[in-house]
């Protein structure tokens, strides 16, 4: 009998869309409360920018800023900021259109009067066949309750005519039960559907490409388990330090600023079942239980780690440690490197560790993910080198890309193995620039489609997973290790994965 391959068992499923990226943008305008702050200086004016310059904005959009700068000065700031983002490229008639389209409010957020304001300006610029209004929070986060009450007292929040939705940042809380808190007030005001909470890491194009790699191909699904891999790797580094943002980084620290919601977000892509299709009520499905079967698991002691840098001196220029930043002082346990073990109870992933670690002033800036697969028997004759221990590694940034690590025969040896790496780059592939995280974002909350946002039960359920060792380390007598600016991180995050004989991709 002759063997024939059932093609249709190999065919890999089709990715849905979602048909929310298919909806015509609606007239609409974007408020930005804090538009002179830092985040909408170096990310959301650029992104607005651009959208515009690309064409994407309907024709009748308008922006709208809220803040307490002069406004003389904010057509200044907001002209600025965009042509930092844009640089060579930009076009003296794109900022012309905007600077038409724009309008601004001075107030603050405790008087009512500056929120009559703001509605007045909002009545003028309504389209007739409907009002549109996206409020984007781009302020500190205690401040976004006060500000839905606010909209809410002057009739801003709901309106029959038009959709309103609400978009905050990050941090949603300090923990569990502030984020919950939180969560039923924004949602109480908006309606939960219009609540659009930002994860920017969700709208990086190396990070959505998660899915397609999982689901797309056809190779990676029957070996995606316990059976086939030994751990995972999830690390972001950074060069830079906490240099002038002591008021938000103090108290907050590594793993609610970036573990908690980028990285965990990231884990739940990487060990999430096929969600049915791509809509934000699905997406979020899948996260949810992956998310509420991951926990971080102990000892503490042994399974995490905490550091702080401290200064050093690098071809010539000196890095100021932790305590010597403006705003810090020696007593601030707040940690600027932390390492968590994370382990998911389901019959998928039963006994695979997922290590995760993120830090600032390190040697090197990077986030990537490591899928490390089981090592295998040993080919015969290829003398005492362990076996190739196969490793898919996704490059979220920078040098966005893929590769896999195999083992290849040494040319000449007899029967001697290396590992090598299959690469797989963005820029050679598709040789046209990625759209940044906040241009799709933006773009998303003006179309509606909430599937590149987290929900609250996914906030919720990440708070779980780092909830505990926060705790841990908020009552214990010990204070975070110290790492040299410039190194991979405290001794104790290698003794994390040494402990099991393992170690972290340098
Ligand atoms: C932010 C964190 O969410 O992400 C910052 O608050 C961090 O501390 C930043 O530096 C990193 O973002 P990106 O896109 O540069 O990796």
């Amino acid at each position: 009998m002759i063997n024939t391959i059932d093609d249709s068992k190999t065919v890999p499923v089709k990715l849905r869309p979602t048909v929310a990226s298919r909806i015509p943008l609606a007239p609409s305008t974007l408020v930005i409360f804090g538009i002179t702050g830092d985040l909408a200086r170096k990310k959301l004016l650029p992104a607005v920018y651009q959208l515009f310059e690309r064409g994407l904005l309907p024709p009748t959009f308008s922006l709208l800023g809220f803040g307490r700068q002069e406004p003389v000065q904010v057509l200044g700031i907001i002209r600025k900021a965009m042509e930092a983002g844009a640089g060579d490229g930009f076009q003296e008639s794109v900022w012309n259109q905007i600077a038409e389209r724009f309008r601004y409010v001075r107030g603050t957020f405790d008087d009512l009067s500056s929120f009559e304001t703001l509605r007045d300006e909002l009545a003028c610029t309504a389209d007739p066949g409907g009002s549109n209004f996206a409020f984007y929070m781009s302020i500190s986060p205690d401040h976004f309750a006060q500000v839905c009450m606010q909209l809410k007292a002057v009739g801003l929040h709901r309106d029959d005519t038009g959709w309103r939705r609400v978009v905050v940042e990050k941090p949603f809380g300090n923990d569990l039960s502030t984020s919950r808190a939180l969560g039923d007030t924004v949602s109480s005001v908006f309606g939960p559907e219009s609540v659009y909470r930002v994860d920017h890491y969700l709208g990086k194009e190396t990070v959505q490409n998660i899915l397609a790699l999982r689901f797309a191909n056809g190779l990676f699904e029957p070996l995606w388990n316990h059976h086939h891999i030994d751990h995972v790797q999830i690390t972001m580094a950074e060069e830079i330090g906490v240099t002038g943002r002591a008021g938000y980084y103090d108290g907050v620290g590594a793993t609610r600023d970036v573990i908690q919601n980028h990285l965990l977000q990231i884990l739940a892509l990487i060990a999430m079942e096929e969600p049915v299709t791509l809509s934000a009520e699905q997406m979020s499905t899948e996260k949810v239980k992956v998310l509420s079967a991951a926990h971080a698991i102990g000892p503490f002691s042994e399974t995490t780690s905490r550091g702080q840098y401290t200064a050093t001196t690098r071809n010539g220029t000196y890095f100021p440690g932790l305590a010597e930043e403006d705003g810090f002082d020696g007593s601030s346990t707040t940690e600027t490197f932390a390492a968590l073990t994370v382990q998911i109870a389901n019959r998928r992933w039963a006994g695979v560790p997922f290590f995760i670690r993120a830090g600032k002033r390190l040697g090197r800036q990077y986030t990537e993910i490591a899928v490390t697969f089981r090592a295998t028997h040993r080919l015969h004759g290829t003398g005492d080198n362990a076996p190739p221990q196969n490793t898919l590694v996704v490059r979220v940034q920078p040098d966005a890309g893929i590769s896999l690590r195999i083992g290849a025969k040494v040319p000449g040896s007899g029967m001697e193995i290396q590992n090598v790496d299959l690469n797989m780059s963005y820029a050679e592939s598709f040789q046209r620039a990625s759209p940044e995280a906040y241009e799709r974002l933006i773009l998303d909350v003006l179309r509606g489609d909430a599937s590149l946002f987290p929900t609250q039960e996914e906030i919720e359920a990440s708070w779980a997973v780092v909830d505990p060792v926060i705790t841990h380390w908020a009552t214990s007598t010990s204070r975070p290790d110290l790492y040299e600016s410039g190194s991979t991180g405290p001794a104790s995050a290698d003794a994390v994965l040494s402990r099991s004989g393992r170690a972290w991709r340098p």
